[in-house]
């Protein structure tokens, strides 16, 4: 069976370092995401370069990379202009994003979300007429840094608004990383009542260390796309203590042990997360990646003798 794996370690992952990296860098990254079997990459962000200064070269990244035939690149678009930057880039794929608290999504893109709905529209509506596909995001579905619980009404509303917009598909954001799996199933259940699961993909934070036993939950409700980056970097910079992502290298661990079907290379995987930790010169959070070191090491001097 087909899982689908949405890369977003270039966008979500490097938004939240503290250092940003060279832009051949993120290139090169993506090209190793792209060479390890990744056909869904989100590369980078057109949102404001003062609100998040480490994606500020969205433009140079797009028209740095080379584009492998039968990859989808794709990048967060909050406005007109996001929109218009990403088109002026070539790309045929955009995400928008709002969340389903209303603090959150003050702080994350300075609107109520009354207001932010029309602004999606909007973009929406442009970039299915320039041609594009757009994902749509609800952050904060499982708890919000700022109110807590979020009831699931919010959610529920804000997924059917982006379907009827268009979006072909939602990704449900735990933004902060407090979901558990039980949460992860009620809410699933809630939302398949007026959305099909094929349209629905989870993005899970590993802040308390429950990201894969969320996917699980989420497999268990019929959901079979699932965001992930590399090494577990991540965070959302407006979400205070918001870890990583689920590390992609742990997350098609479990998938092919579990006889999924990813369509992505392992060892190659783990190529793309050592690249991008020696870069970043700490280590990252990913178990199979640390796991793969420790194996090397223990091979290096002779294993069990
Ligand atoms: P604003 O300050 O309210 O808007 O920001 P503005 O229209 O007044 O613009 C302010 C400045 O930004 C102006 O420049 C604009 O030109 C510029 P200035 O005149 O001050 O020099 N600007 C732009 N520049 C480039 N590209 C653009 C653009 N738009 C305006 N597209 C805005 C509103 C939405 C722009 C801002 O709040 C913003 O960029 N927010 C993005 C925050 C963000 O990227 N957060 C992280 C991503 S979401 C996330 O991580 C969650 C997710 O992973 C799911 C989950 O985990 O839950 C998706
Ligand atoms: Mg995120």
């Amino acid at each position: 069976m087909k899982v689908k794996i949405v890369e977003v370690g270039p966008r979500d992952g490097l938004q939240n370092e503290t250092e940003i990296l060279p832009t051949e860098v993120k290139i090169q990254l993506i090209h190793k995401l792209a060479g390890a079997g990744l056909t869904s990459i989100e590369a980078t962000s057109f949102v404001s370069p003062r609100w998040i200064p480490q994606l500020a070269d969205a433009e140079e990244v797009l028209t740095g990379i080379e584009r492998r035939p039968g990859v989808v690149y794709s990048a967060l678009v909050p406005n007109l202009r996001g929109l218009e930057r990403a088109r002026a880039s070539g790309l045929t794929e955009v995400a928008v994003f709002m969340s389903a608290s209303e603090t959150h999504n003050r702080k994350n893109i300075n609107k109520s979300i009354e207001d932010t709905l029309p602004v999606l529209q909007e973009v929406t509506r442009e970039a299915i007429a320039l041609g594009m596909r757009v994902r749509g995001y609800v952050s904060t579905v499982f708890g919000c840094p700022y109110e807590g619980k979020v009831p699931i009404e919010n959610s529920r509303r804000i997924v059917r608004e982006l379907l009827t917009m268009g979006v072909y598909e939602v990704s449900l954001g735990d933004t902060i990383g407090v979901a558990t799996p039980k949460q992860v199933l009620e809410v699933c259940e809630v939302l398949a009542q007026d959305v099909p699961t094929r349209q629905l993909a989870g993005h899970f934070h590993n802040t308390r260390g429950t990201g894969l036993a969320n996917v699980l939950a989420a497999l268990e409700a019929g959901i079979r796309t699932f965001d992930s980056s590399i090494g577990g970097l991540g965070g959302c910079p407006y979400a205070p203590g918001a870890a990583g992502n689920i590390s992609t290298e742990d997350l098609v661990y479990m998938l092919h042990g579990m006889d999924y079907d990813t369509g992505i290379d392992q060892t190659r995987l783990l190529e793309a997360g050592l690249y991008v930790q020696k870069q970043l010169g700490r280590e990252l959070d990913s178990k199979v990646l640390k796991a793969h070191q420790v194996a090397k090491q223990f091979d290096e001097i002779g294993g069990c003798r």
